[in-house]
């Protein structure tokens, strides 16, 4: 081989190497990356407390809601769950709704509410499916009520 097949060789090495980990890497990346980050979460969490607020269905649960404590623990909570660098410090799902006689149908309007701000946000489909299946077994620990 001449020194520049040689090259050229090496070149195409290269280029095919670096775009094999960048595949690579679009596949494994994590939820929290793919949802653009703390920021982006904290963007869908406020929006989604806005949704809840003008929700008649549930919006009297939060009357008394400590709602900067919540946003910020709702946060952490999703950036944990999707693979992200938080630490949720809050209370287990049990514990924090204990007492509050949540139903199913609540806990539906509130991932209603949760779509909305997902969907407001451009938030490809994938992701949102991912989220919601991430947030759905809290399901059996939140609803208390029939
Ligand atoms: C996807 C479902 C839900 C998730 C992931 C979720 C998550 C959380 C988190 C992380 C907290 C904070 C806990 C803490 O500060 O220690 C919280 C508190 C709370 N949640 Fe939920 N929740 C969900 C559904 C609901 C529903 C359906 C209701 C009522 C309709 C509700 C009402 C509340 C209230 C009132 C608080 C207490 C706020 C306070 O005491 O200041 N949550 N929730």
């Amino acid at each position: 081989m001449s020194g520049r097949t040689v090259l050229a060789a090496a070149v195409a090495a290269v280029v095919t190497f670096s775009v094999s980990i960048t595949s690579a890497s679009a596949q494994s990346r994590s939820l929290y990356d793919r949802l653009g980050g703390y920021d982006a979460i904290l963007a869908v969490v406020d929006e989604t407390i806005k949704n809840v607020a003008a929700d008649r269905r549930i919006n009297r649960f939060f009357a008394k809601a400590n709602i900067p404590r919540l946003r910020r623990q709702l946060a952490d909570q999703i950036c944990q769950g999707a693979g992200g660098p938080c630490i949720y410090t809050g209370r287990d799902m049990k514990s924090a709704h204990a007492g509050m006689g949540i139903r199913a149908s609540h806990f539906d309007a509130l991932v209603q509410d949760l779509g909305k701000a997902l969907k407001k946000f451009k938030v490809p489909a994938r992701e949102q499916r991912e989220l919601v299946a991430l947030l759905a077994p809290t399901k059996r620990d939140i609803v208390t009520r029939r």
